[in-house]
């Protein structure tokens, strides 16, 4: 008899995974691995941010706090909805959250019951089709159209009865690829017409180049009501060991979530929410340098990239999704990796068989490098 649950049985092991031992274990054996797997910024959380949470330890803030999180906290979260998307939150409709992971995984838990499916636009970030499972749910891919962005008329023809939610993930993990407002106003409608609700991942906003972020929330009342918007402080500020995200969305869906994550965590570190607090507080000044060098980066990497290798165009967040010919991710990871010391993601974790993604949250130094091999691959196998 197994022990295990069918609900943990129904997580697949990841190529991500044992790609990411393989490359651990050639560096360990001394080998000149450059790592472009990295989902996180490169970036240390800025000093006075730590400062704060040092403080905030001294003044003996350690207890438990409200389930929803502590009330600066979220009043801060509103102000910032307000003056940075045109968002209008009240405090009571923000849930902080152990991550934005965990706020999505919380809002699954909150909305579906089993055979309840979600739509998830292909490519997409690993965990959303594993944590909808997890959830009793089912989840249901949908196209993508030339621009990798949502095939509006696949979406169409996946909504059934049983439709709970579509997710919207702008910038976007694995591509970097941004939606326009009319693409967003396309999808809005669609969530209205068919009173599904949009869960709205918006932990990239603040790493994009050359355009605004637009959350689907600000476009009407209508859709801001069918809207979950989901948040953070870990690839902004380079906090992703601090584990705060957020959602924010109409009462009675924040209700239900805090009384879920106050069986589950009772809320999060009241150190790490002091410290997201201050971050939210302080805003654009503590990572404008970061964004810089992401460009900087991003720029590199376009202009020196073989042309032979092709891509949907980056915009945000710090990756780019490559396709070589059409050679099969996992293929193509494990050759990069074995033949010239490159560590990257197969597509096939993201949906998609034949592309690989790189992540560029690493320093120049090993993106040069990176890219001088990854060219010499492309001139003897292209
Ligand atoms: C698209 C997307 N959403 C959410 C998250 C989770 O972020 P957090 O660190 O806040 O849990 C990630 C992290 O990789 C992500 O790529």
């Amino acid at each position: 008899m197994s022990f295990f649950s069918e609900r943990a049985n129904l997580l697949k092991p990841s190529a991500t995974l044992s790609l990411n031992r393989k490359a651990k274990e050639m560096r360990a054996s001394g080998l000149d691995i450059v790592n472009l797997t990295v989902g996180e910024p490169d970036f240390d959380t800025p000093d006075e941010i730590k400062e704060f949470a040092i403080k905030t330890i001294k003044d003996g803030f350690t207890k438990y706090t409200e389930e929803k999180g502590i009330k600066e906290l979220r009043e801060a979260i509103c102000e910032k909805l307000e003056k940075e998307n045109g968002l209008k939150y009240e405090p009571e409709e923000i849930v902080v959250s152990n991550g934005a992971k965990h706020s999505l995984f919380n809002i699954f838990l909150s909305i579906l019951n089993p055979g309840d499916e979600v739509i998830i636009p292909v490519p997409y970030w690993v965990s959303y089709p594993a944590m909808v499972s997890l959830c009793g749910g089912i989840p249901v891919f949908c196209k993508f159209n030339d621009k990798f962005k949502i095939d509006t008329n696949d979406i169409k023809t996946k909504i059934t009865k049983k439709t709970k939610a579509l997710i919207l993930n702008t910038p976007s993990n694995p591509t970097g690829i941004v939606y326009e407002k009319k693409e967003i106003e396309e999808i809005a409608d669609i969530v209205i017409s068919n009173k599904i609700l949009c869960v709205s991942d918006e932990v990239y906003e603040k790493i994009i180049f050359d355009k605004e972020h637009i959350s689907i929330a600000s476009l009407s009342e209508e859709i801001k009501n069918l809207t979950v918007v989901v948040n953070g402080v870990s690839k902004t500020f380079a906090m992703t060991g601090w584990r705060i995200g957020y959602i924010a969305s109409k009462r009675e869906i924040a209700d239900v979530v805090a009384k879920i994550q106050g069986q589950s965590t009772s809320a999060p570190s009241s150190i790490s929410q002091k410290a997201a607090y201050f971050a939210i507080k302080e805003g654009d000044r503590l990572f404008e340098n970061m964004i810089a060098e992401f460009k900087k980066r991003r720029d590199f990497l376009i202009k020196n990239l073989s042309s032979k290798i092709k891509y949907p165009y980056p915009e945000g967040a710090f990756y780019m999704f490559l396709n070589f010919n059409d050679i099969n991710s996992n293929l193509l990871s494990k050759r990069l990796l074995e033949e010239k010391l490159v560590a990257t993601v197969p597509g096939e974790d993201f949906g998609v068989d034949n592309y690989i993604r790189i992540s560029y949250a690493t320093n120049m130094e090993n993106l040069k490098k990176a890219v001088e091999r990854i060219n010499e691959f492309v001139k003897e196998n292209l």
